[in-house]
């Protein structure tokens, strides 16, 4: 069983800063254990650019995996040539061997089809569980499925199941909520999800953008100029539907121990800038997610990583925790502000994809999910 799971983790001085996505993927791979499977892991780390570089093994990754499973693991030097057929090949039921980094060949990035089809020599089933690479057309994502029957995994079903679940039929009211840096990165979900949601709360320094192109005042805060135009086009679009922040709070710096006041959105005095939404902001997208049906929130609505500027963004989380709501947060940063506030575990479903389910809120079809529809016939 040929298993592309995405163990892209992030690592800091060489060990794994946050294993999520290695416990993401233990339920496709228990279950396949459980039955008796010779399971072979695929996987990429970082963007090695298709060279072995040691500092992107994925070696730390399969002692992780060891640990979690609490079973044997073992380790093949390379994803094709002979480590890897000599370990696929003393696999017995049951076991597991994780492949170094697809990434240090360029046939991968490159989906060359000869790398596929050495992959796809190693099993007898693609099974794809890496709905977070799934955006990307590699030879271990997508290559592979032209020379296996391909299947979706648990994880890849549960992500597809709860992203279907909040756009596609969603108990409503639907209320979004997209926070960041800038429009431009975000203009292409903005466009997808307005014409779905019944409101979409916007925050993070994306909202300063708002705020300029409507002529309000916006102090010494980070506004993308060159998106202005876009950026109206997107509020046109909206209507009332867009809710932006009504006050913010400021500080002369984005850094730690600055003083801080709050200002009415708009009316931002020279020499400050927005870093987070503002209390009276954080009551009414409160408000607003307490009577909704489907929560979907894609973006940190203030500088989260700095304690005074992070008040925003778990006000909000709090609410959409609380609430009776399905739950859906996706996007690399806005996981990574509900680990932080240990409230990972309280939302109906965190993705586990960055670029992917950003490409999925803007309604692009993903290359790895494709392959598996037309597997499925
Ligand atoms: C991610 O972290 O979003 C995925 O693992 C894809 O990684 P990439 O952006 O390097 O392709």
């Amino acid at each position: 069983m040929l298993v592309r799971e995405d163990l892209n983790v992030p690592l800091k001085d060489g060990a794994i800063a946050d294993d999520t996505r290695v416990r993401a993927a233990l339920p496709t791979l228990r279950g396949l254990l459980e039955k008796g499977a010779k399971v072979i892991v695929m996987s990429h780390l970082g963007r090695p650019k298709g060279r072995p570089a040691p500092e992107f093994t994925l070696r730390p990754v399969a002692d992780r995996l060891r640990d979690l499973l609490g079973r044997e693991v073992s380790f093949a030097e390379d994803c094709v040539g002979e480590p890897a057929r000599t370990a696929a090949a003393r696999l017995g039921e049951g076991q597991l061997v994780l492949l170094e980094n697809v990434r240090f060949h360029p046939g991968e990035e490159a989906n060359d089809r000869d790398f596929a089809r050495q992959l796809a020599e190693l099993g007898e089933i693609f099974v794809n569980d890496a709905f977070a690479a799934s955006h990307r057309a590699h030879a271990s994502v997508v290559g592979v499925a032209e020379f296996l029957p391909a299947y979706a995994g648990d994880l890849m079903l549960a992500e597809l199941e709860a992203l279907h679940r909040a756009l596609d039929e969603p108990r409503r009211p639907l209320v979004a909520i997209v926070g960041g840096a800038k429009v431009s990165s975000k203009a292409g979900v903005l466009r997808f999800l307005l014409p779905k949601v019944d409101a979409l709360l916007v925050g993070g320094a994306m909202a300063n953008t708002f705020f300029k192109a409507d002529g309000k005042e916006v102090g010494a805060s980070y506004v993308e100029d060159e998106a202005l135009q876009e950026t109206r086009a997107v509020a046109e679009m909206g209507g009332d539907r867009l809710v932006l922040p009504i006050d913010t709070v400021c500080a002369p710096k984005m850094e730690a121990g600055q003083p801080t006041r709050v200002f009415p959105a708009g009316e931002i005095e020279p020499g400050w800038m927005i870093l987070d939404i503002g209390p009276e902001t954080s009551a009414l997208f409160a408000e607003r997610v307490r009577a909704a049906g489907t929560v979907v929130w894609n973006g940190p609505l203030g500088v989260f990583e700095i304690p005074e500027f992070s008040e925003g963004t778990k006000a909000v989380a709090e609410a959409v925790a609380n609430s009776d709501a399905f739950s859906l947060l996706g996007g690399g940063d806005t996981a990574a502000a509900v680990e932080q506030m240990g409230m990972a575990g309280s939302f109906s479903h965190v993705s586990t994809g960055g670029g992917a389910t950003l490409e999925y809120m803007e309604g692009k079809e993903l290359p790895g999910v494709a392959v598996l529809k037309e597997a499925e016939g």
